[in-house]
Parts: C-alpha cells; sequence; structure tokens
C-alpha cells in the first residue's frame, strides 16, 4: 500500500512556494507555524457587510495613517464551468470563502481579505451589474500598451504573516485539507495569474537586492515602504471607505476596484535625482522643503492640495516639474472636497521586477479613470514645453503599466457569484 505523504507545515509552504509562484513570500516562512494564528469568526455573517472595510483592524500610526498588512497575494481566477454558474457552484464558492472567515481572525494577524468580480464574469449573463459603473480595463494614456486582466474573480489575500496567505491560497487552490484548523473547501475555478506584494518600512531596503536596476551604492532609506523610497497613502489624502461605498441598488454596500501592475524604473529614479527633485516630483512643487527624509513628519496628510490648471501651469513653468499628487488632487476631490479614491497598493518583486500592485477602491470605475488620466498632465504639457509626455511630468519616467483590470467588490452577502441583478440564490 503506498504511504501517503503528509507534509508537515513548513514543508507544505515550500512546496506551495515552489507552485505557486510566490517566492517572493519564502524568505518569510522561517518562523512560520511557530506562533498560532487567531481563529475566525464561527458565523460569517456576523462579519461587516462591506468586504472592503479594512480600516478599523488596520493598525493605525501616531497621525492616524493606516497601515496595510504586510504580505499580500494577488489571485485572478477563472470559472471552471462555462456559461452561467449553476447553484451548486455558488454553494461551493460561498463555502470555500467562509472556510476562510472561520479560519482566520479578520486582521492583520490573522487574514483580511476581499472577491471582486470583472465586467467578463457578469457577460456571463449578458448584462452588466446593475448600479454599477463597471465597464472593461482599457488603456489610460497614449503612450501605454497595457494587457489586461479579464480573468472571472480576482481575490485579495492579507496578512502580516506570509504562512497565512499561502495556507489560505492553498486552502482555495491547492490540495490543502485544513486551513488553520478548519476543514477546506476546494474554490471551483482556476488560478490564472498569482501575484504577490509586501509593504512595511525596511522590506523595499532589504529586497533592493532581489531587483534590477537599483544603481550600485544606493541605498533604499530603511524607513521606506516603497522602492522609490518615499511613504504613501496618508489618511488625509484617501477617501474614506463610506464615501466609496455603493449607496444605492443592488450592489449597495460595494464597491469597485481598479487593479494596475506597474514596472518601476529605479535606475533612472536614483540616477535622475536629488531628494529635493524626487518631493517635487512625487508630491508637488510647493512641498520642497517640507517632506523631510521618507515624508513621515508631514503626519496625517502630504500637503498636496487641488490646484487648476492655471497655478498647475504657473509652476511648472517656475519650477521646470510638476509633481505627480500635485497634478492629481484636483480631479481626486469632489465639489466638497472629499477624496473620491482609496489607494491600497503594495509593492513587489515578482518576476525579479521592482513592480507594484496597485488596487483603487472608488465609487465607480470612470472615476478612477478620471484621476488617472489628470496623472497624464495632457493639458499642462500643451501649455508648458519643459514638461512633456514622460519628461519632467511626476513620476511617469519611472513607472511603466503593463495590466490593468476592473472588478466589482459586492457586498459580502452577495460575494458568492452574485447575478448582475444583485441575487445570490
Ligand atoms: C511607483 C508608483 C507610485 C508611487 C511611488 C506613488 C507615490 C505617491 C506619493 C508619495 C503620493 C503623495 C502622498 C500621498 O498622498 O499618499 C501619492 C499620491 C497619490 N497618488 Fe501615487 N504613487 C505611485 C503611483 C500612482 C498611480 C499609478 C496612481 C494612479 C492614479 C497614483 C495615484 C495617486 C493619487 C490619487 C494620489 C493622491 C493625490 C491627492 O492628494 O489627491 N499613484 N503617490
Amino acid at each position: 500500500m503506498t504511504q501517503r505523504y503528509a507534509p508537515t507545515r513548513r514543508h507544505f509552504l515550500k512546496a506551495a512556494v515552489a507552485v505557486g509562484g510566490t517566492a517572493g513570500l519564502s524568505a518569510c516562512l522561517d518562523f512560520a507555524g511557530e506562533v498560532p494564528v487567531p481563529a475566525g469568526v464561527e458565523d460569517p455573517s456576523t462579519l461587516p457587510r462591506r468586504q472592503h472595510a479594512w480600516n478599523d483592524v488596520l493598525e493605525t500610526d501616531e497621525h492616524g495613517n493606516h497601515a496595510l498588512p504586510k504580505h499580500h497575494i494577488f489571485l485572478y481566477v477563472n470559472l471552471d464551468v462555462d456559461g452561467e454558474p449553476t447553484d451548486s457552484d455558488r454553494q461551493q464558492v460561498a463555502d470555500a470563502l467562509s472556510v476562510l472567515d472561520r479560519a482566520y481572525e479578520r486582521s492583520p494577524a490573522g487574514l483580511i481579505f476581499s472577491v471582486g468580480y470583472s465586467p467578463s464574469y457578469f457577460q456571463r449573463y449578458g448584462s452588466a451589474p446593475e448600479g454599477v459603473d463597471l465597464p472593461q480595463p482599457r488603456a489610460l494614456s497614449d503612450f501605454e500598451q497595457p494587457d489586461f486582466d479579464t480573468q472571472d474573480v480576482h481575490i485579495h489575500l492579507a496578512s502580516d504573516r506570509a504562512d497565512v496567505v499561502m495556507e489560505a491560497d492553498e486552502a482555495l487552490f491547492g490540495d490543502r485539507e485544513t486551513a488553520n484548523g478548519v476543514d477546506a473547501v476546494a474554490f471551483p475555478g482556476t488560478v490564472d495569474s498569482r501575484r504577490t506584494g509586501f509593504i512595511e518600512p525596511g522590506m523595499p531596503a532589504e529586497k533592493q537586492d532581489e531587483v534590477d536596476g537599483i544603481p550600485e551604492g544606493t541605498q533604499v532609506p530603511e524607513a521606506s515602504k516603497l522602492f522609490m523610497g518615499f511613504n504613501a497613502g496618508f489618511a488625509g489624502n484617501q477617501a474614506s471607505e463610506a464615501f466609496i461605498t455603493i449607496d444605492d441598488g443592488p450592489f449597495e454596500g460595494g464597491t469597485t476596484k481598479h487593479v494596475s501592475r506597474l514596472h518601476q524604473r529605479l535606475d533612472r529614479w536614483y540616477g535622475d535625482n536629488d531628494h529635493d527633485s524626487m518631493v517635487k516630483k512625487l508630491f508637488g512643487t510647493h512641498q520642497v522643503g517640507d517632506v523631510e527624509g521618507v515624508g513621515n513628519n508631514v503626519g496625517d496628510h502630504s500637503g498636496v492640495v487641488a490646484e487648476d490648471l492655471e497655478a498647475l501651469v504657473e509652476q511648472a513653468r517656475e519650477h521646470g516639474a510638476v509633481g505627480h499628487a500635485q497634478k492629481m488632487a484636483r480631479a481626486n476631490r469632489d465639489e466638497e472636497g472629499n477624496v473620491l479614491t482609496l489607494r491600497r497598493h503594495v509593492e513587489s518583486t515578482d518576476d525579479g521586477v521592482a513592480s507594484l500592485h496597485f488596487p483603487s477602491l472608488q465609487r465607480g470605475i470612470s472615476t478612477f479613470e478620471a484621476v488617472r488620466e489628470a496623472m497624464n498632465g495632457a493639458d499642462i504639457t500643451k501649455e508648458t514645453p519643459a514638461i512633456r509626455q514622460r519628461v519632467n511630468n511626476g513620476i511617469l519616467r519611472y513607472i511603466f503599466v503593463k495590466r490593468r483590470g476592473n472588478f466589482l467588490v459586492p457586498p459580502r452577502e452577495l460575494r458568492a457569484l452574485p447575478t448582475p441583478d444583485g441575487e445570490a440564490p
């Protein structure tokens, strides 16, 4: 009789690294399994309705800025069935996801996750989700040629523990029999693409040798969460979770998510710029001198405010550059000054390239598109010869969009294969 191979937790995770392409996480497994992971809830229906409401469990710094969990896996999944899913497919998805709720505390010490559905998924039913602004992804500048993520489902797993995101992934899509002691149920789909990310001060510095392009002798600052040497995501420049929530129709309580994948050219970034020039191009012309080190001194707001085109052109002429955040602030505010997008981007070393997985949450995708189009600064380049498509134009010389995808993140009760009219029968 063949003896069944019973892997230890550590062997199992190592194997998952090998098959899953999650190499970036492997180095984090050294102490995996030694500290128990807090368990989830008995009744998942007691969890918050909004899948995107993470802030209540995230850590905050002394200024109230939220810190995302350290480790992330993004799963792009195609359903195994063609056409409309059946009730039993739906039940299987509901069961698979509820295993995660029961297995892991909804916190960075356990697991935080959300599940979204693409426009292509809804095409199975022949119509778009009712009341939701969810177009297919498209190129958002004249100088990018991204590939599009049109897989059915997008699952974002996040935890302070690499072993937890990997175990959750394996429980859904591997042969794993349990997740933190709870019997696993397989998700009825196939992972088309598995991407990994991380975000924590010190991690880019620690991983800078894993990627190409950082010039010899350059040290990414230890205090930085991002490869480009600054911190971002200040509370005052982020939308609230309430603001980005769809507020009527069958998907009330959900949100939309655009996810891009960007490559970074750090050789140019570190080669072209001193600290002041970095601040000017990333934040804005007014922030030079105000942003010290990685920017933690700014508190809970980057200092960037909405400026009209005339003011932006004047600044660009005077300073020979326009800032990344500076250009977008106007498009990223409503008439009352509310910020429109909630950015939850993380760094990545997938494929040995310094890159970024960039989820942005907002009530509708066209809001993201308008903010991203403002980043092109096309109207400023027309007025100012020194600012060109990719020259002195924020950080456009340093980032290259490889992929774009759009998803609806429905409210929790509709997270298992919803129909376009908002049923999950
Ligand atoms: C390597 C890539 C990127 C880096 C290093 C980066 C960094 C930053 C930094 C340092 C800020 C100012 C601080 C803050 O408000 O949090 C900022 C603001 C912002 N960034 Fe980025 N960013 C990147 C890519 C992008 C992309 C692709 C978008 C797409 C739309 C984007 C959208 C924004 C927005 C909307 C703001 C806030 C502007 C406002 O105040 O309204 N960023 N970013």
